[in-house]
């Protein structure tokens, strides 16, 4: 058994480790193995006294199972769908998120995709880059587009997330509905936003839809083509959560029917995806309108320099806590 207690960081940080040994300093040794799955961990996380895991491996119960000492996981970012928490629970081992390293920033980025399709920005830039010589210098060509102002965003869960977009929307002068079974009353009062009773309800009356819920057996690919058809007729998809919860193969033809005028999609079912993803194939096609009208990119919401750091020091601090015994906060199993 080590002498000193033992953090290790699974994956994805590669460097110095500086963030970490600041906080963790006389306390812990940290070692970094920037594992691509979970695989790599066989007989290397065994003694570790707590682990901090990001988003490039899964951590299940086979891992979970070996672990002798460790009385923390934590997953350094919000979603912990990458980890058999359940399963660590019967371990007795806690497992916490970082709740808010990113809160801001994927907000920003939703609110950025939302301003980007719905003022034409995104349209422009890509029709005139390929157009040439050949097409009009105009605003027409993303005619017509809506004032914001007083048009409806639909959030799906009112969480975190979903709170920092609404207040966002509405220093835009939008009209913010959500609908999120588990929110209790009075966050509604407290934003100044619409509770809408059903997801029905709010596909129907969204300009634009804006997706923050967990990635769970009820929200897996819960804006299907079905759901998307229910939207009005030229309004806008912006998904940061999880990938699961769109059936992105939908969007293309959603896009080219007219039904959708815009799509930002942040988060894909699978990350990278393949060439013969659909909605990739879509995308990349010059002929394809989706060429123009949707936004890709790689899981990148959360990101800022001001963000990484909040959830590995934010990480390693949850560490400190398991370690000296004190309580740990935001333990989700
Ligand atoms: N794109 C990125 O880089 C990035 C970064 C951080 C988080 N995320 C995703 O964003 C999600 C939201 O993050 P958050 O910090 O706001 O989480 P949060 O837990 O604060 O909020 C999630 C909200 O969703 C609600 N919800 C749960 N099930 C629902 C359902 N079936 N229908 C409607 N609402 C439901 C919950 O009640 C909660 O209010 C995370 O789960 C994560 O998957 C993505």
């Amino acid at each position: 058994m080590p002498d000193k207690p033992t953090v290790i960081l699974t994956d994805f940080i590669n460097d110095d480790l500086g963030p970490e040994r600041e906080v963790l300093d006389g306390v812990a040794e940290v070692v970094a193995l920037d594992a691509h799955g979970e695989d790599e961990l066989v007989g290397r996380v065994d003694d570790a006294d707590a682990l901090m895991v990001f988003h490039n491996l899964s951590l299940g119960r086979a891992t979970i199972e070996r672990l002798t000492r460790c009385k923390l996981i934590v997953r350094c970012g919000v979603g912990v769908d990458n980890i058999d928490h359940a399963f660590a629970r019967s371990r007795g081992i806690d497992v916490a998120n970082v709740p808010d390293y990113g809160t801001e920033d994927v907000a920003d980025s939703a609110i950025g995709g939302l301003l980007a399709l719905s003022r034409g920005i995104n349209l422009y830039n890509s029709t005139l880059r390929d157009a040439r010589q050949d097409c009009d210098w105009m605003y027409t060509l993303a005619a017509s587009l809506q004032r914001l102002r007083g048009q409806t965003l639909g959030i799906v869960g009112l969480g975190r997330i979903g709170s920092a977009t609404a207040l966002r929307a509405k220093a835009l002068g939008m009209d913010v509905a959500f609908y999120d079974p588990y929110k209790p009353d009075g966050y509604d009062k407290a934003l100044g936003v619409r509770r809408v009773e059903s997801l029905d309800d709010l596909l129907a009356q969204s300009f634009a839809l804006s997706l923050h819920c967990p990635l769970t057996d009820e929200t897996t690919q819960m804006i299907d083509a079905a759901a998307i058809e229910c939207m009005p007729r030229g309004s806008f998809l912006i998904n940061t959560s999880r990938g699961q919860v769109v059936d992105t193969s939908a969007v293309p033809a959603a896009l080219a029917s007219g039904r959708l005028a815009g799509a930002f999609i942040d988060v894909l079912p699978t990350e990278p995806p393949t060439d013969d993803d659909p909605l990739i194939v879509a995308w990349r096609d010059p002929s394809h309108v989706a060429h123009h009208r949707l936004i890709v990119n790689p899981h990148a919401a959360f990101y800022s320099e001001q963000g990484l750091l909040d959830m590995r020091v934010k990480g390693a601090q949850a560490c400190h806590r398991a370690i000296t015994g004190q309580r740990v906060r935001n333990v989700v199993n």
